[in-house]
């Protein structure tokens, strides 16, 4: 076979690992895509059917709704969930396509790190504002009458 040949699908691995040996980190990826996949669908709908549907609907996001989703563990799990698996989800894909598409090894290496450090970068950044969002940090005089009220209610 040469190299701009497709093996048939089930072919067996031309270079075939000893058994047993070592994890088959591709087979890991694939599964991921799948089972990642399936769990996402049930939260990016429940989601956008929470926000868009229930109640007021869109008319009702604002930054009493969003901190209103944020005191609540349930949200604040089912948010951070979107957001790890959806990211490395989305950074795995785009893995996959650079593999595909770049050939030249150092920009393909250089790429899929860039991915996996944007992916790292933003699942931190998100996952500290959704457990530590607080939303009477920096509230003053200066605030919304109604966030002012329920503050100082405590
Ligand atoms: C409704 C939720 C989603 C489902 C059911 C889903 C499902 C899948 C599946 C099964 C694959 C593997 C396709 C293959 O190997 O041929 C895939 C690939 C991919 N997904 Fe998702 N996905 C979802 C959401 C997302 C989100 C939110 C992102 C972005 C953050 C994303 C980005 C990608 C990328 C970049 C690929 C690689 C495409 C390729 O290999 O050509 N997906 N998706």
């Amino acid at each position: 076979m040469t190299a701009d040949t497709i093996a048939a699908p089930r072919a067996p691995h031309e270079t075939p690992r000893p058994r047993g040996r070592g994890r088959n980190l591709e087979k890991l990826g694939w599964l991921y895509m799948r089972i990642s996949g399936v769990l996402l669908v049930v939260l990016i709908f429940g989601h956008l059917f929470v926000n868009l549907m229930l109640g007021e609907g869109i008319h009702g996001i604002d930054f009493a709704f969003v901190a209103g989703k944020f005191a609540s563990p349930f949200w604040q799990w089912w948010d951070v969930l979107m957001l790890w698996l959806a990211l490395i989800h989305g950074a795995n894909g785009m893995r996959t396509i650079v593999n595909d598409y770049v050939t030249g090894a150092t920009t393909r290496k250089v790429l899929v790190w860039a991915l996996w450090i944007a992916a790292g970068f933003l699942i931190l950044l998100g996952t500290l504002v959704v457990f530590t969002f607080d939303p009477c940090l920096g509230v003053d005089s200066s605030t919304t009458d109604w966030l002012i009220e329920k503050c100082a209610a405590g």
